[in-house]
């Protein structure tokens, strides 16, 4: 090649590098310029308020959000032909129930925290904040309903964190960071309106007020009026695992956002006592369904669920890996954790074919015993299908990944078949054949098969199932949950015929006159329904079904990662130039 057209092409590649390179910085200096407007409204690490007061336990020294792992994460995502198409028909079902219940809200519950599905009435009980929605704002854009959005983002930027609107004497740290800190930062990850962020760092700045006790342990269920007062404050001698152990994506996303790492610095004293401690329980590897923040005593305790009260904090270690992009404690902390979990929660039921499904219980420990399980299930645990998915995906390497995803397709195939389990006639299981007595987990599944109040005795529980503890189905998300990541992991379109099911079962038991209303009895659908309809069943349940029919790349579990109310949070991406946000 001749010298000078050598130089033409080396003068090309530059120039082209050159324009990539400014466009790249100019992107970047555009949201150096997000941060600080936002910095310059007035905020900084110590004082909260805006009105001056100032902390009475002040962090001297905070923790950074860590760089990035040096190990590139694996893939999440199945990688699926080009040319996947959404499942049209389907998803537009979804997206029209959906659309029912927002319209009901907006015509009958409107800034009310959530509508009364049969009432038709509002009610508060989460501060008062318009909990639903702010928890359906990124379902709207994500179902590409913008007018709706955009009306309802106009109204999220004005309300006022620094007081509950209603008299409610403690508000939940917990659901107020995964409903309306997880709903504000999604919308603005996914819209990029300026507005929304600072709305997220308004509440962030609030609740980190929960955090001013000697030793910077939250109050989880907190009285705001006090801490404004200026009296000091202590952390509580109780909290539930999951109240205190999953407020970590959320915060860590403000603070990634807002370049300001007192959030992220908060949860960081929370989760290095709990990796500490991890060894020192009854269950090692595990921690006790309650703890104590007040003596940061995080290891003391003898039931060990990942249900209720237990559950976000397991599922938020895998999370944080893939929202650090990497990292070696959350990595450990996953590991050690889903081991024990392998071990002494996940067991077989006897089921009539022998089928090969795993559910998951809750153990005791006792002085001096061998540790029990209680063999119960329940709806919320169903989550840990997905949780084992994408664990299964960060640990990669390890030696123990394949029978970790092959248990994770084994114990979601619980959740479905619990569906299956009641069409079998009680009778038809041979006596003896009954290993185990579990409970009826309140799950979707279950519902729609069953049929009204005809249904004799026999027929009211499934095979295998010995008693009913909870029959509420308050239209919960952990097993489209499961069965939704499943599908975006594995690719099996068997999934997707499943939640349609699932879906129609859901639709069919809980529709009312205006929305859908949780079930008091789900052994009974004749059994008058509850005046409920949490805010939970537009941010999570509808919007999982309304993705497991979309093309796998909307909201792909490579470029976001789901907080527990489903809210996508943007993860960082390894691009050309380095770290971006994709
Ligand atoms: C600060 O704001 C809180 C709530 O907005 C209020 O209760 C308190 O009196 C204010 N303090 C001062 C010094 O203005
Ligand atoms: C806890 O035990 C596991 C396995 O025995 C080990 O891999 C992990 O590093 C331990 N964690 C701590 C904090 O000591
Ligand atoms: C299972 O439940 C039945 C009825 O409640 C009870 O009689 C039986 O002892 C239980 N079996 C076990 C193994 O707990
Ligand atoms: C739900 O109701 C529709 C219409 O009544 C019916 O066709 C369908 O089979 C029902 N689905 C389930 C799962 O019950």
């Amino acid at each position: 090649m001749p010298r000078a057209s050598r130089r033409h092409i080396v003068f090309s590649v530059a120039s082209v590098a050159f324009v990539l390179l400014l466009t790249y910085t100019q992107a970047k200096s555009l949201r150096r310029q997000d941060v600080y407007t936002l910095r310059s409204t007035g905020r900084n690490g110590v004082c909260n308020c805006d009105n001056g007061t100032t902390e009475h336990y002040p962090v001297l020294s905070f923790q950074s959000v860590p760089p990035p792992g040096r190990r590139k994460l694996p893939r999440i995502q199945h990688r699926f032909s080009k040319n996947t198409a959404p499942q049209e028909d389907r998803r537009e079902v979804v997206k029209q129930a959906f659309l029912r219940c927002w319209d009901a809200y907006r015509e009958h519950a409107w800034l009310t925290d959530e509508l009364m599905p049969l009432g038709g009435r509002g009610k508060d009980h989460f501060g008062g904040w318009a909990a639903t929605l702010v928890d359906a704002l990124d379902t709207l854009w994500i179902m590409d309903l913008k007018e709706q959005f955009w009306e309802a983002v106009e109204v999220a930027v004005t309300i006022d964190f620094s007081m509950p609107a209603t008299d409610e004497t403690g508000i939940s740290i917990f659901e107020t960071t995964i409903r309306y800190l997880g709903g504000l930062l999604a919308a603005y990850d996914l819209c990029g309106d300026i507005r929304l962020l600072y709305k997220a760092a308004e509440l962030g700045d609030a609740l980190y007020g929960a955090f001013d006790t000697p030793n910077r342990m939250p109050i989880s269920y907190w009285d705001m009026t006090r801490a404004t007062d200026g009296r000091k404050q202590i952390a509580k001698f109780q909290a539930s695992l999951a109240d205190i152990g999953s407020l970590t994506l959320e915060f860590t996303r403000l603070s990634q956002l807002t370049k300001d790492r007192k959030y992220y610095d908060a949860i960081a004293r929370i989760m290095d006592a709990f990796a500490k401690q991890q060894n020192a329980t009854d269950m090692p590897g595990m921690w006790p369904q309650m703890v104590d923040p007040n003596r940061m005593d995080f290891h003391t305790g003898s039931a060990f669920p990942i249900g209720a009260m237990a559950d976000s904090m397991y599922e938020y270690l895998p999370k944080m890996a893939f929202l650090l992009h990497g990292s070696d404690m959350y990595e450990r902390m996953y590991s050690t954790a889903v081991d024990a979990i392998v071990e002494n929660v996940l067991f077989r039921p006897m089921v009539p074919d022998e089928a090969d499904i795993l559910m998951a219980g809750k153990v005791h420990t006792f002085l001096g015993q061998r540790p029990g399980l209680e063999l119960s299930v329940e709806h919320l645990g169903c989550f840990a299908g997905g949780m084992l998915a994408l664990g299964g995906r960060l640990l990669e390497n390890d030696a123990h990944i394949d029978s970790t995803r092959d248990l994770a397709r084994r114990l979601h195939d619980g959740a479905v078949r619990q569906r299956d389990l009641v069409r079998v006639k009680r009778d038809t299981l041979a006596r003896g054949h009954q290993k185990h007595n579990i409970t009826l987990p309140n799950s979707p599944g279950v519902v729609g098969n069953i049929n009204g109040n005809a249904v004799s005795d026999e027929l009211k529980l499934p095979v295998g199932m010995t008693s009913v503890t909870n029959k509420h189905y308050i239209l919960r998300p952990e097993a489209i949950e499961s069965i939704f990541i499943l599908y975006r992991i594995t690719g099996d379109t068997a999934l997707q015929d499943a939640a349609w099911s699932m879906f129609e079962s859901i639709q069919n038991a809980t529709r009312t006159h205006i929305a859908n209303a949780a079930l008091s009895d789900v052994t009974d659908l004749a059994a008058p329904k509850m005046d409920e309809m949490e805010s939970f069943w537009l941010s999570e349940t509808l919007k999982y079904f309304y993705l497991i029919f979309s093309e796998p790349d909307l909201i792909s579990l490579d470029e976001y990662v789901f907080n527990t109310e489903a809210h996508p949070l943007r993860r960082l991406q390894r691009g050309f130039w380095g770290f971006g946000w994709g």
